[in-house]
């Protein structure tokens, strides 16, 4: 018997979603990195699973999204791909593999897509990479695009505030999310910017458009999935995250009671033991 909690057990795909966008039905998204995550997301019915190089931050504690490595994403990558039935599986590419050299661009998406077995890829930025993303979809690798606050260029950027609030960044902006969709990505991804802006780039764009603190006007939402359990710590709290659970207080509470529970001999009990 199924465990899915979604009736629409078909595969999520790119054409899957370009539907969905002309149906105006909403694309669920979160972030995963792990076999056993994955495989409670895909049965809850997220329809995009993003092996996000946040995984720099809430799994490997680093501050930035920078020390990333094209194995790691591909370490990650292959354990949700074995916990998915369902979902699309988008894999970020790392800093480092593919700005300014659109050669080792395609042969690190290569190496992504075959030893991981995702679905596409995804990018950070516009016009500069715009020779990387060209490439890479020549080789038939579905692409998806990132824009507004771009984590990876936090040391450009200096904060982590929302993006393109001034006429000039609004209008690249867009300008890079048209090119984007005309070099053939199948969707894009708008990170931290004004609701108004998210919405008048939803309208002039055929391709999805995923949002992150980019409002309520674009065709579907995503999250890191720690954040959202309130798993992470809670002075991280940016406008755009809801929590839907407290992981972290419900985690703390299991631990201190196991640890209190072994110092005491109370685990394990006689039917817990040979
Ligand atoms: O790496 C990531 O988790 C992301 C999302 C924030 C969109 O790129």
């Amino acid at each position: 018997m199924s465990t899915y909690t979604t009736e629409d057990l078909r595969k999520v795909t790119t054409h899957r979603l370009a539907e969905m966008k002309q149906r105006g039905e909403k694309i669920s998204m979160l972030t995963a990195y792990d076999y056993t995550m994955a495989t409670i997301l895909d049965s809850a019915g997220i329809d995009v699973l993003l092996v996000g190089d946040s995984a720099s931050n809430v799994m490997a504690g680093n501050i930035t999204t920078l020390p990333m490595t094209l194995d790691q994403m591909i370490y990650h990558g292959a354990s949700v791909m074995k916990g998915v039935k369902r979902a699309l599986v988008i894999v970020d590419m790392p800093f480092g593999t593919y700005q300014g050299n659109s050669t080792l661009a395609l042969a690190s998406a290569i190496r992504i897509m075959k030893e991981t077995g995702a679905d596409g890829l995804k990018l950070e930025g516009g016009e500069e990479i715009i020779e990387s993303v060209t490439r890479i979809l020549s080789a038939g690798i579905p692409v998806m695009g990132h824009l507004g606050l771009t984590p990876q260029s936090i040391n450009k950027f200096g904060t982590y505030n929302v993006r393109a609030k001034e006429k000039e960044e609004a209008s690249k902006l867009l300008a890079d999310a048209q090119l984007l969709e005309k070099a053939g990505c199948f969707g894009i991804v708008l990170e931290k910017i004004p609701a108004v802006l998210g919405t008048e780039v939803t309208k002039s764009l055929k391709i999805p458009v995923i949002g992150i603190g980019a409002g309520n006007g674009v065709d579907g939402q995503v999250l890191v999935v720690h954040d959202m359990l309130g798993m992470t710590n809670k002075t991280f709290s940016p406008r755009f995250l809801r929590r839907y659970a407290d992981l972290n207080s419900i985690m703390t509470n299991a631990f201190q009671q196991y640890s209190k529970d072994v110092k005491s001999g109370n685990f394990p009990n006689e039917s817990e033991q040979y």
